[in-house]
């Protein structure tokens, strides 16, 4: 069961309309190493981790899914106040022609949203092994993209997310040393 807390995780603030920014930002919404990726790697692979690592997978997905809004609420203050011409020169031509200014799972280059970004091997070091490398992903996704805009407001909230990613590949870290723990463990007797 989730309880949901109306307000965001972190501030989102932008300085101004950047339509470019947007388009680079939905590859965090819908794309291979997004947001809605991460969140639904993570959920779906709470059923089959031992109980002790049943935590970091739930704690985390849902985080994702507070990181999620936060892009959407970035895509949304960055176009909000876009005309049609400014979001056709700056690539969202397509876009606007099917979801005038709503969001959809696209990554950056408009690709549709695929559950083949996503593994669940039912192997917990595997599963847990994959998700430290879709951290590591995410976090240097947030890094480009900090690299793409002088907008400090924006630098803001994508280093905060940036932050956040390093200590999920921290907290996955740690949840393949209890699991190899429990394992060597085991042998022993
Ligand atoms: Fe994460």
């Amino acid at each position: 069961m989730w309880f949901y807390e109306k307000k965001l995780q972190y501030p989102v603030r932008v300085s101004k309309c950047d339509v470019r920014m947007a388009k680079f930002l939905i590859e965090q919404y819908g794309g291979s190493d997004g947001e809605l990726a991460a969140a639904l790697r993570y959920l779906n692979q709470r059923y089959t981790v031992p109980d002790k690592v049943i935590g970091v997978l739930n704690d985390i997905g849902t985080e994702e899914l507070a990181h999620l809004e936060m892009i959407a609420t970035m895509v949304y203050k960055l176009t909000k106040d876009a005309t049609p011409e400014e979001l056709e020169k700056h690539g969202l031509g397509e876009h606007y022609a099917n979801h005038d200014k709503a969001l959809f799972y696209n990554n950056a280059a408009g690709v549709p949203f695929s559950v083949t970004y996503i593994a669940a091997k039912g192997d917990p070091i595997a599963d847990l092994y994959e998700d430290i490398a879709a951290e590591e992903k995410a976090r240097a996704t947030y890094q480009w993209l900090i690299n793409m805009t002088d907008d400090p407001d924006l630098k803001d909230s994508l280093s905060f997310l940036r932050e956040r990613e390093i200590v999920h590949s921290q907290r996955f870290r740690e949840a393949v040393e209890i699991l190899k723990e429990e394992r060597d463990h085991k042998k022993i007797f």
